[in-house]
């Protein structure tokens, strides 16, 4: 039986520690549906269309992965794509609490699902999302931090 994992997020950007994630877990499932939250909770810089063509340029070359977008609950949609274990990254300790949270009440409300937690690599424990689009809005450089094209995007996004 093929083991499918789903790996939930804003993704707003994608960041080279979103996309280290990704490459392990892809070694790990056979197939990894990445699915970015249409609507999240904190107001996206990138609607969903774009963060989801970001994710599939940085993603073209591995293979079992697909990109998708989804709305309403993460356990419905996982339920509605037949998978049963989801994959969060973990970064500081700080991230832990509410994690924890997620992977508790997912597990309430589809008692079949599974949160697999796979620790960031050491080089990107301080990198999010948020930090880089704060040094892209401060005119400073990303190219270290994300993919060549996110860059590209942040810069035109600030007017850079
Ligand atoms: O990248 P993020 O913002 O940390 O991802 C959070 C995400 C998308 C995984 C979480 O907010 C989520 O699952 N949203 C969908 C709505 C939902 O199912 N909420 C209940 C979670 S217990």
């Amino acid at each position: 039986m093929n083991k499918i994992a789903i790996y939930p997020g804003s993704f707003d950007p994608v960041t080279y520690g979103h996309l280290d994630i990704i490459q392990r877990a892809v070694s790990l499932f056979d197939y990894l549906l990445v699915a970015v939250v249409e609507n999240p909770t904190k107001k996206p810089l990138f609607c969903a269309k774009e963060r989801v063509e970001m994710l599939r340029d940085v993603t073209s070359d591995l293979k079992g992965v697909e990109i998708s977008c989804f709305n309403g609950l993460l356990v419905d949609y996982a339920k509605e794509r037949g998978v049963s274990v989801i994959i969060r990254g973990l970064r500081a300790v700080s991230d832990f609490e509410h994690e924890f949270q997620m992977a508790l009440m997912n597990k309430r409300l589809y008692p079949e699902i599974d949160t697999i937690f796979m620790m960031a690599r050491e080089t990107h424990l301080y990198l999010s999302s948020s930090i880089v689009k704060e040094i892209a809005s401060l005119s400073g450089r990303v190219e270290d931090l994300v993919p060549e094209v996110v860059a590209k995007r942040l810069y035109q996004r600030f007017n850079r």
